[in-house]
């Protein structure tokens, strides 16, 4: 059987059909306001029920309760705020109780929310509070700093789903993987969540968690992400290749998870899970400095918090230790496993491998497939 959604039902706020076709004429003549692609990617997870249980943008009393306590208001566990900033100019346009048309930056109405609440909110309560710094040099926080000053909360309507057709073979919605998952018999499922290409690690950690259940949901993050990571079409041919090249074509599925990356590390590491609950995921990997940046969170933080969560969660965690190759063993190995000295692990940094990528250089085998690298070195060309 595939998980609980999170709250207990998958939520959908999705109209389609005759009604989807009517709601988009009534929503011409409505108010509206134009939202970021951020924005649009959180309409779309709370409309396809990747955000279950939340079914609008958040209210005063969860938004609240999320920054300070890490639930909703009625208590259910949430660590991330979902929220729909504007202007102060702005909100004082909208009445409460309205229906206000929300529009992308193309003039399409992707959905509707019926406005509940307009709130002032503390953005370095929110920074410390998510980020757990109030440093604007942290990409999470210098969003926070960003937004305007008022929060819209209430339930949305979501009439067009944003344009994945890039991706269109693997995009699935959580009802979607959820069928696929008992179509294909797996009782057992383990989540990833990844923001870069793939490496040996990862592929380490995937394999390794494939080795106690039946089947890997491979969901690379590919919504807003900062701008020195690699770009999603490219991390997905990444993905692809190896795919093709070193895994078993009938134990993993590789859909994409289109929401923006917080960088909110610990924070962001329970949100990630929730989402794959939603997905139909019984278990979920949690390595090094998940959904980290910088040096603002330490390597095993995450998986700390996560504990404290994981059993009212309902999702299992899989925790890794760092990963590397170690020349002695002449294998993938962590601390658990590897009794030699850092000397003989190979270990490079993003930045390091960004630069040989950009030079054309292979990382060593160890670190890379081949196959990735040479895709990695194309797309870098590409972008430049
Ligand atoms: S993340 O921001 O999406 O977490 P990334 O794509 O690098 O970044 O990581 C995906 C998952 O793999 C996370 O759970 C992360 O902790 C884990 N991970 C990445 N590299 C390693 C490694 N060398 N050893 C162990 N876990 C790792």
């Amino acid at each position: 059987m595939v998980n609980q959604p999170h709250g207990g039902r998958l939520v959908c706020r999705e109209l389609t059909g005759k009604k989807r076709e009517e709601a988009i004429r009534n929503a011409e003549s409505l108010p509206s306001m134009t939202v970021n692609s951020w924005v649009l990617s959180d309409i779309e997870l709370i409309g396809t029920g990747g955000f279950s249980p939340l079914t609008g943008f958040m209210g005063q009393a969860d938004y609240e309760n999320v920054v300070a306590h890490t639930r909703l208001a009625d208590g259910t566990i949430w660590s991330i705020p979902i929220t729909l900033p504007t202007t102060e100019e702005e909100a004082s346009l909208f009445n409460i109780g309205e229906q206000i048309a929300l529009k992308g930056k193309d003039g399409i109405i992707y959905g509707t929310i019926t406005l509940e609440e307009k709130f002032a909110y503390d953005k370095n309560k929110e920074a410390l509070h998510i980020y757990g710094t109030t440093d604007a040099a942290h990409p999470g926080v210098k969003k926070v700093y960003e937004k305007e000053a008022v929060y819209l909360g209430g339930p949305i309507t979501l009439l067009q789903r944003p344009d994945h057709s890039q991706f269109a073979a693997y995009y699935m919605d959580p009802s979607e993987t959820r069928q696929m998952f008992a179509d294909l018999g797996w009782k057992t499922i383990v989540g990833f969540q990844t923001r870069n290409p793939v490496h040996r690690a990862h592929e380490y950690i995937q394999k390794t968690a494939l080795e106690a259940v039946d089947g890997l949901l491979l969901n690379p993050l590919v919504g807003e992400t900062k701008s020195d990571d690699i770009p999603a079409d490219v991390r997905m041919e990444s993905y692809e290749v190896i795919l093709k090249n070193y895994y078993v074509k009938d134990r993993v599925r590789l859909v994409i998870y289109p929401a923006a990356m917080r960088y909110a590390g610990p924070k962001e590491a329970i949100l990630h899970a929730i989402v794959r609950k939603n997905y139909g995921c019984t278990h979920f990997i949690v390595g090094r400095d998940h959904a980290g940046v910088g040096d603002y969170y330490g390597t095993y933080d995450a998986q700390l918090l996560m504990a404290q969560y994981e059993e009212e969660l309902g999702i299992q965690i899989f925790p890794f230790e760092h990963a590397f190759y170690c020349k002695v063993c002449e294998n993938m190995a962590s601390g658990k496993t590897c009794p030699h000295g850092k000397e003989n692990h190979v270990h490079l940094s993003g930045t390091k491998v960004r630069e040989m990528l950009r030079h054309g250089k292979r990382p060593p085998k160890e670190f890379s497939r081949p196959e990735v690298a040479d895709v990695l070195i194309k797309g870098m060309e590409r972008k430049q």
